[in-house]
């Protein structure tokens, strides 16, 4: 079975296909993306209509060349899978109809993805796992713990309460005067810094409901950032190591309370899987293999590259929604808020 996807929902244009062989490996024949990153750089942060026209200007380039790098024909493919949701309603669209339109070509089956789903289902691209696994999920837009009982069957156990993780380090960078996006510039300099050197809030520590909260800790570092006054290089990286190190212990201590309540919940967990942008700091990665070590729960990370946003996760979700006979409608509109559990959706009212 082998699946083209289609990923526009945010600052980054990808398409990839992936293909599953029989006895159930998964085989990235291609994955090609496109960063919007210097086109945003200038304004700090995405701008959605500079992101929907960049995503246009390059989209049928890039599914030509994910296509071609796979040695397959559309002919050759068994459904065409685009992120619908959640995300930036211009670029979705880009990407949706891109899909339909060679769905609709090819007389090919379409599948219409949940951006978030794809994330919580690539642990499954790249390790043999079985359901159900507690998932973290942290990017820039979310920020949550999630017990992934089966494709289409989430149940929410957590989530932040005001900012995402990634928007934290972001933040974080963008007050320090670092390039945009600073995720990676703030974890590149907290390398060189001294944790202990800042004494900042650890959000919600011991809260038996696994929720996170991110925007104390980024005024408690602003408030840190003007009364030193005029930063010099060592202070940026004390710093990036000391808010890098708030944020590991938080959501160390949010996966604590997580494991506790999806036991009680749901059962036995296979693993602890990551996902989204932020899994690809190395602090948290470390943290969480001691973490994983000491509760003795498998630990799957993906690498980076299929952790941040990317068109192999999309193609996957596609596989996997095809193996069980799931395709969407010609008709299936983009879903700018699309939670992964309607529910916990609904009781909350907050953030997806
Ligand atoms: O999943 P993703 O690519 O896009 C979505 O938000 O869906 O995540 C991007 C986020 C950004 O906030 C970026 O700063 C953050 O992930 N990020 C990191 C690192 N790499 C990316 N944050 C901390 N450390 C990193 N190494
Ligand atoms: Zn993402």
């Amino acid at each position: 079975m082998r699946v083209l996807g289609i990923e526009t929902t945010c600052d980054e244009t990808a398409a990839a296909v992936v293909q599953l062989v029989p006895g159930g490996s998964a085989e990235i024949l291609s994955n090609e993306i496109m960063s919007q990153i210097a086109e945003h750089a200038a304004y700090g942060g995405v701008v959605p209509e500079i992101a929907a026209r960049a995503h246009i200007e390059i989209i049928d380039r890039l599914v030509e060349l994910a296509l071609d790098r796979a040695g397959v024909d559309i002919a050759d493919l068994d459904g065409i899978a685009a992120a619908a949701g959640p995300g930036l309603i211009g670029g979705v669209m880009v990407g949706l109809t891109t899909a339909k339109a060679l769905a609709l070509a090819s007389r090919k089956p379409f599948l219409a993805i949940n951006h978030l789903e794809a994330h919580a289902l690539t642990a499954r691209l790249t390790d043999d796992l079985a359901f159900p696994y507690l998932l973290l999920l942290v990017s820039g837009g979310h920020t949550q713990l999630v017990a992934v009982k089966g494709v289409g069957d989430y149940l929410r156990l957590g989530s932040t309460v005001d900012d995402a993780a990634g928007e934290a380090f972001d933040k974080v960078g963008k007050m320090l005067g670092l390039p945009y996006p600073g995720g990676p510039q703030v974890e590149k300099m907290a390398a060189e810094g001294n944790a202990a050197r800042f004494d900042l809030p650890r959000p919600m520590l011991g809260r038996p409901k696994p929720d996170f909260s991110f925007s104390g800790l980024k005024t408690a570092v602003r408030l840190e950032v003007e009364r030193v006054g005029p930063l010099t290089a060592t202070d940026v990286a004390d710093v990036c190591a000391s808010f890098q190190a708030a944020v590991v212990d938080a959501v160390i201590d949010r996966c604590r309370a997580g494991l506790r309540l999806f036991r009680e919940t749901v059962g036995h967990p296979n693993a602890m899987v990551v996902a989204g942008g932020v899994a690809a700091n190395g602090a948290i990665r470390r943290s969480l293999m001691r973490f994983c070590g000491e509760a003795g729960l498998r630990l799957v990370l993906p690498p980076p590259f299929l952790c941040t946003d990317n068109g192999a996760m999309i193609a996957w979700a596609g596989i996997e929604r095809l193996s069980l006979g799931l395709v969407d409608d010609l008709t299936f509109a983009a879903r700018p808020r699309w939670p992964l559990d309607a529910n916990a959706e609904a009781a909350h009212h907050g953030k997806a």
